[in-house]
């Protein structure tokens, strides 16, 4: 049978966004290409959206406001959410699978709290649920983790996943440009979500971290399971402060299989933002750019480096994903299914181990330096390098320490917080990239 001779897979696509505006493009554009790879051609068989009166640039009578109806009619047969949100793409994404319907998806927030309800779903219905544009934009990371990496142990997934908070710092970094105007600036450009308080708070980037976390160790991690903090807290002075010590500052997301003192293994999930040296690749991973390095026990040490946010990258990735998708309908297979077999329980935050960079205006008198060295010394804290800056009213400390349970790290810097010679401490920031 030839591509033109099998039966068209019918698409539906769910929000013409940021996103679904390109994948609506790229499907149109490269029509023919498509057919090729597929098998069969791929036709728009609908879009939803809220606001059907605006001009969306695909004959009217595809547009719908009723994206329920659309997710169950007879000649669709992938379904690709790009609503956003949870509750509904849940029921729609739900309803599509109970249906017959392949879903591909870029919705990191619904994912990282109901992959085990969809994959269920997808698995019980024999269709597929993709998902490579919900972590990363354009760069391949699920696959590799779910696929090129089946047969090997990863102990560690680490790196920049949000593109819009990566953009805010790398200006904030160079020009010492104005937080709130950078900000906007990401959303003009289609990287902030419909909400930008889930990029700069850390909870996209703690999505993100849990749908890392379940694939590469096996197990079922939600959001609520990732110690989150986000970067509205820093401040220019703090990329200041960076630069003297060589580093920068990112939002990390850090995925790690550990085994605890008792011999138990265990996985840690934490977003925060922390100093990274600049001699670290992670440091020069710039604007909407985002980085993932894997360590498998076998591979070793990989890095994903692209696009991380953004219509046409984010597309790019669904497309994949529907290709794949479309060529499982046509010529029979399924994609890979939800492996959780593992089980690795979460530790919290207060057992990871991190070093700490802490700044604190503190009196300008003999004995504060002790004082403060014995709060690190008295929870076993050991202190890498400290520095005195100005003098007088504008005394400050600058402690940076080895590596030490988090726990042990936060009990010091309350208790530093106490002591009569610190009038306050400015800064905290965790210290990642380095090997002591
Ligand atoms: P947008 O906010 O730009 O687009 C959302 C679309 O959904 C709009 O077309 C909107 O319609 C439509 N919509 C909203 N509510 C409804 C409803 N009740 N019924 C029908 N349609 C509705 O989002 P993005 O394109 O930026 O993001 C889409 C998804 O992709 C999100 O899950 C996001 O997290 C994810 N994602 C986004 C990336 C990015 O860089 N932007 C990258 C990776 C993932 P209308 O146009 O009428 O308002
Ligand atoms: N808002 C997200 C980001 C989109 O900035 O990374 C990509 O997932």
């Amino acid at each position: 049978m030839t591509e033109s001779s099998r039966r068209p897979i019918g698409v539906a696509v769910l929000g013409m966004g940021n996103v679904g505006t390109e994948v609506v493009r790229i499907l149109h554009e490269n029509a023919e290409d498509l057919t090729a790879r597929v098998g069969a051609a791929i036709e728009l068989r609908g879009v939803a959206v809220r606001d059907i009166t605006r001009w969306r640039g695909v004959d009217a009578s595809l547009v719908t406001d009723d994206p329920a109806s659309l997710v169950v009619r007879d000649d669709v047969d992938i379904v690709v959410e790009l609503i956003g949100g949870i509750d509904l793409p849940r029921s729609l994404i739900r309803t599509a699978l109970e249906h017959g319907k392949s879903v591909v998806t870029a919705n990191k927030a619904l994912l990282a709290d109901y992959t085990g309800e969809l994959a269920s779903a997808a698995a019980d219905a024999k269709v597929d649920l993709y998902f490579e544009a919900a972590v990363a934009g354009a760069i391949p990371v699920i696959r590799p983790l779910m696929q090129s990496l089946a047969g090997d142990t990863v102990t560690r997934v680490a790196g920049i996943v949000n593109g819009t908070t990566n953009f805010i710092l790398s200006a904030m970094d160079a020009d010492g440009d104005d937080y709130d105007t950078v900000l906007a600036e990401a959303g003009r450009l289609g990287y902030a979500e419909a909400d930008p308080t889930a990029d700069v708070e850390g909870y996209d980037a703690a999505a993100k971290a849990a749908i890392l976390a379940s694939i590469a160790f096996h197990s079922r991690v939600t959001a609520a399971d990732v110690h989150r903090q986000g970067i509205s807290s820093i401040t220019v002075d703090d990329l200041e402060s960076a630069k003297k010590l060589d580093c920068t500052v990112k939002l990390l997301s850090i995925c790690e299989r550990f085994v605890d003192p008792d011999g138990r293994e265990r996985i840690s999930a934490r977003v925060y933002p922390a100093l990274v040296p600049l001699s670290h690749p992670l440091a020069g991973v710039g604007g909407a750019f985002n980085a993932v390095v894997v360590e498998a026990e076998n591979a070793g040490r990989l890095m994903f480096y692209g696009q991380g946010a953004g219509g046409a990258p984010t597309a790019s990735a669904v497309l994949g994903d529907l290709v794949m998708a479309a060529r499982n309908k046509v010529h029979g297979g399924r994609g890979p299914l939800e492996s959780t077999y593992a089980s690795l329980p979460v530790a919290p935050i207060d057992d990871a181990l991190t070093r700490y960079y802490v700044s604190m205006r503190v009196a300008d008198r003999p004995g504060v330096l002790s004082a403060v060295a014995g709060e690190f010394s008295s929870r076993d804290v050991s202190i890498s390098t400290v520095r005195q800056e100005g003098a007088g009213d504008d005394a400050r400390l600058v402690v940076v320490t080895h590596r030490a349970r988090d726990v042990a790290l936060s009990d010091t810097i309350e208790a530093l917080q106490d002591l009569d010679s610190v009038l306050s401490v400015s800064s905290v920031l965790r210290l990642e990239g380095t090997d002591e």
